[in-house]
């Protein structure tokens, strides 16, 4: 990795030097108002962001800012995703409201940071629109937090810097976990897969994974303060190693990673069907404190949308791979994500990708309509189908994704496993709601106590996607 430890170093010591500055100025401020500062921090997109809102948060309570459940908060940041266009429009929609905060509170500050930012466009229209942001970052710079809050609050102007692209990793900044428990660790950023729908690797940049051994600490770290199951993140975790001084490959660093000492569960996001290796089988077959869950997007069933989406297989490559998993890992759940609508997609298109639903069964799937991206070769290409057409299409996959991961759950109904308790259920306080190692989730009634341990669950009933069950006795 181009990452040195001069630069390491020296960067650590000037954002620690910020945090400092920083911890004097809450100070002053909390004096100042006779209240402690306060913020509160909204997360948009995939589990990547939602570990850099971890690091957001754990540099503003370094700081000396103190959590707030709601946005009437003396700072509001929002860490944003623009995957598709809905993201865009959540985050519009949010900031519009927000402008009665500044009313209500004048010392209030609005700040954004994420991928939406890295689009030139996109800022110019929060400058003109929403004049009121005070501070703009973007996915290269996140470890310059501390830096930018300083530099927002001891001067007049907004604070906006967006970077290009960086070479560089910082990923030990102070974190607030949202759970105890368990967190996401990130093994490599960005990517350069360029599907020909998809803005994350102009957004996110090119591919650089991280040294073994850092990740092998960083668990060693999580482990010892208590988490028991990590999940390893990547765009596509499969490529992992490339350009790393000691060579390692993805399969390796999982079975090293299932071999920590302590960690109880180990998932991965995202591999891609092009290069899952019969290896990284192997592991997963081998290894069981890796889950068994394999989240492997197919997006399309027709091999000629494929082709045109640059997903570099073909529909039979990935029904080989699936039908591979299904009869080496019996008890592995396939889950998938699926567009529907990509310009040149027509019926006969879509009946392939139900044919695809219907002999993978898959356990579970998300499904999108394809979202037009700037700047994406897809964007350019002329429209097969109507609008109703496309949700008429859309409607169908849902219906039978449902169907099948209904059957699917079903299968495990009356049968006993192993939960890890994570939440009180939200509509129900006196249910704790689990994750099986397969990523199916459980309802049981309990009191919090149980939250943060594994525990066998009898699976009473199967709701189509999540089961009611007990606790069962050891
Ligand atoms: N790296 C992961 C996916 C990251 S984005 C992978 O390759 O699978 C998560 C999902 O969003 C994608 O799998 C895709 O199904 C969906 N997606 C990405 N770009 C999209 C777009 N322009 N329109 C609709 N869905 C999109
Ligand atoms: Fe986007 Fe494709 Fe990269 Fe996934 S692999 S992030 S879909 S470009
Ligand atoms: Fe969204 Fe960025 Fe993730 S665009 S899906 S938050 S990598």
């Amino acid at each position: 990795m181009t990452n040195t430890p001069d630069f390491h170093s020296k960067e650590k010591i000037r954002q620690d030097a910020y945090l400092e500055k920083l911890r004097t100025l809450t100070e002053d401020l909390f004096a100042e108002r006779k209240a402690p500062l306060t913020f509160h921090v909204v997360t948009f997109g995939c589990q990547m962001n939602a570990k850099d809102s971890e690091k957001l948060s754990g540099v503003l309570k370094a700081a000396g800012f103190l959590m707030s459940e709601t946005e009437d908060a003396d700072l509001v940041l929002f860490n944003t995703c623009t995957v598709r266009d809905n993201a865009d429009q959540r985050l519009f929609g949010r900031l519009g409201r927000l402008s009665h905060l500044k009313k209500k509170r004048p010392h209030a500050k609005i700040a954004l940071c994420g991928c939406m930012m890295q689009e030139a466009s996109n800022v110019e229209k929060i400058k003109k629109s929403y004049p009121y942001v005070d501070l703009i970052f973007g996915t290269h710079n996140l470890y310059r937090f501390p830096e930018y809050l300083y530099t927002m609050y001891t001067q007049d102007a907004p604070v906006i810097d967006i970077w290009e692209k960086t070479d560089d990793i910082l990923e030990d900044l102070p974190t607030d976990r949202k759970y105890p428990f368990k967190s996401g660790v990130n093994i490599m950023f960005g990517c350069n897969n360029f599907c020909s729908y998809c803005i994350v690797p102009y957004v996110r940049g090119r591919e650089r994974s991280r040294e073994k051994e850092e990740i092998l600490a960083e668990i060693r770290t999580l482990v010892q303060s208590g988490v028991k199951e990590v999940m390893l993140l990547g765009q596509n975790v499969n490529s992992y190693g490339r350009g790393l001084e000691k060579a390692c490959t993805f399969p390796e660093l999982l079975r090293e990673v299932s071999h920590v000492e302590g960690l109880a569960r180990v998932r991965f996001m995202t591999p891609h069907p092009k290069d899952f290796s019969p290896e990284l089988l192997q592991v997963i077959a081998e290894e069981k404190t890796v889950a068994r869950h394999i989240h492997l997007p197919l997006q399309s069933g027709s091999t000629k949308i494929l082709r045109e989406m640059n997903r570099r297989y073909t529909k039979e490559d990935y029904l080989s791979l699936a039908e591979r998993i299904r009869r080496d890992l019996p008890d592995v759940a396939i889950t998938t994500d699926i567009i529907v609508g990509f310009p040149t997609e027509t019926m006969e298109d879509v009946e392939d990708t139900l044919d695809v639903i219907d002999r993978v069964q898959f356990d579970n799937a998300y499904t999108f309509i394809y979202s037009p991206r700037r700047g994406t070769p897809a964007a350019a290409l002329p429209k097969a189908l109507t609008d109703e057409e496309i949700h008429a299409a859309f409607d169908r996959v849902l219906a039978r994704v449902q169907h099948n991961a209904r059957i699917r759950a079903g299968l495990l109904e009356g049968e006993t496993h192993t939960a890890l308790f994570e939440e009180v259920n939200e509509k129900d306080p006196s249910l704790i709601t689990g994750r099986l190692s397969n990523n199916m989730i459980v309802h049981v009634p309990g009191d919090p106590s149980l939250i943060g341990s594994f525990r066998k669950v009898f699976l009473k009933e199967c709701h189509g996607f999540y089961y009611f069950g007990e606790i069962a006795k050891e």
